[in-house]
């Protein structure tokens, strides 16, 4: 068989990422002997910004940095490699890179050897690696979001070339297992389960940013699962742009709900997932939500607008009777489950009208929390081109409006949990208080209460004795 060239983009273009091909192609990562010694004596310090995907992403980036000898840095001013891990989701996510890039520059003169990196989804889009072509010279190393495994071989060039590196695909290329992570906590693990996405909303950049959806083998999953269990960890939550997709490009009849019910029987205590897409939330999922014993009651469920004419207009795939129906078969299965959202204001020509069934819908399910956007423009997606009379000022009262709403769905969230004895996967320490143990309960809400620090990565009882918005107050008990 011919060889593929997998490999094929160094600078990205929109409109090839756009391209789907049913190609998939699994490979392992190997790490060749010439790149173990490189990072040695060397400290690497990683930003990241934007979803979850990208914090498991730098998890892999810092194992990998780790596997050629970097140690973590401590501060910004001992660091010899900086990489911001960057998000494109909307401008101002962007804005932010811009500004922290300018702040950062100013290390490269008290150490001239700091190697500045810039990664992830901005450097997806072709604009981006332009600009940092043009007025960031600075910026030594720029790679996207499908080729984080080739760090050892860029930290090689950049020591023995003098020519930066900028090297981003717009072509996927193949999943590669075998990964090497350095996880932030010691007892909750990201897992990715697939990469990419395939639905297209028409304000969304991430089917460009991030490729085709392409999962992973169950295989490789449940053993990354169980090798956690052996090493002590409490949960897992299982990534990808539209988990409920999973498994679908590789035809076998296994979906997300059969994933879930396998791991439900590998002994981890928690899973959760994130995130969901409405339209592919499937039966067997929902058998899921209902029969297994580890998968938590919680569901992140974006619903980005009530109104099937702007839904219509994001290209959604589904009506608001269709997701009011999901959510319906989701209470009958789990009657206590905890839903939250995602919700854009101000999309092109949304009315008035409009955003009132959106507040309506948040009434009726009775979310527990969302996040929420006004529309950002985004180059390159079909919304973008979507003529947009909406003003500033109306999209700002509309987010003021939508917030008010979803922070009394908070409260009434909490209050559900007052008097009552929880369960919670402690972190750690508050970091807004002193002596203060911090964790997540089953249904994803923060739980502070008094304790020590033997406590930390164990599942507690713990007593709520008050419900504040965003948090519950509780008493240690046994
Ligand atoms: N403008 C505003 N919000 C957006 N989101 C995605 N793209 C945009 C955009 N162009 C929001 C959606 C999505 C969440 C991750 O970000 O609500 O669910
Ligand atoms: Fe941001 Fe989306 Fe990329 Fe995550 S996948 S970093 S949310 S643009």
């Amino acid at each position: 068989m011919n060889k593929v060239d997998i490999e094929k983009y160094f600078k990205p273009n929109l409109k090839d990422a756009r391209m789907r091909k049913n190609d998939a192609q699994y490979k392992k990562f190997v790490l060749s002997k010439e790149y173990k010694m490189l990072g040695e004596g060397k400290k690497y310090r990683i930003q990241t910004y934007g979803c979850q995907g990208n914090e498991a992403d730098s998890e892999i980036a810092a194992g990998i940095l780790e596997e050629i000898g970097f140690v973590k840095a401590e501060s910004e001013n001992d660091a010899d490699l900086i990489l911001l891990n960057t998000c494109a989701i909307r401008e101002n996510a962007e804005n932010r890179i811009w500004g922290e890039l300018g702040r950062l520059k100013s290390y490269k003169k008290t150490n001239p050897n700091l190697i500045l990196g810039v990664s992830g989804c901005m450097p997806q889009e072709e604009k981006v690696v332009n600009r940092l072509l043009k007025r960031y010279p600075y910026v030594d190393l720029v790679f996207g979001t499908h080729n984080i495994h080739k760090i050892p071989e860029y930290i090689k060039r950049l020591k023995y070339e003098e020519q930066r590196v900028i090297e981003v695909y717009s072509y996927e290329g193949a999943i590669v297992e075998n990964l090497p992570k350095t996880r932030e906590h010691k007892h909750k693990a990201w897992i990715h389960i697939m990469y990419g996405c395939d639905e297209f909303c028409t304000y969304c950049i991430v089917p460009y940013t991030r490729g085709k959806e392409r999962s992973r083998h169950k295989e490789e999953i449940i053993a990354e699962v169980k090798d956690l269990v052996k090493k002590g960890f409490k949960e897992v939550t299982l990534l990808g742009q539209n988990v409920n997709a999973y498994g679908k490009d590789l035809n076998l009849d296994y979906t997300f709900g059969n994933l879930l019910m396998d791991l439900d029987k590998t002994g981890i205590e928690r899973i959760r997932f994130t995130t969901s897409h409405p339209r592919d939330i499937d039966d067997v999922t929902i058998e899921a939500f209902k029969n297994s014993k580890h998968v938590m009651p919680h569901l992140h469920l974006p619903l980005q607008s009530g109104s099937n004419k702007v839904l219509k207009r994001m290209n959604r795939g589904y009506t608001k009777e269709v997701y009011l129906d999901a959510i319906k078969k989701l209470k009958e299965a789990r009657n206590d489950i905890s839903l939250t959202t995602d919700i854009i204001v101000a999309f092109p020509t949304e009315k008035e009208e409009d955003f009132l069934e959106t507040l309506d819908i948040i009434n009726e399910v009775g979310f527990e929390g969302a996040y929420t956007f006004i529309f950002s423009p985004r180059e390159g997606t079909p919304a973008y081109n979507f003529e947009n009379s909406i003003t500033e000022e109306v999209a700002k009262d509309r987010l003021r409006r939508l917030n008010e709403v979803v922070n009394k769905g908070y409260l009434e969230g909490s209050k559900k949990f007052e008097g009552k004895t929880v369960k919670v996967l402690v972190d750690g320490f508050s970091k807004k208080k002193e002596g203060i143990l911090a964790g997540y309960s089953e249904h994803n809400k923060l739980v502070n209460f008094e304790g020590g620090e033997e406590l930390i990565g164990q599942i507690v009882n713990v007593k709520i004795t008050k419900a504040m918005t965003w948090f519950l107050i509780g008493k240690h008990v046994k």
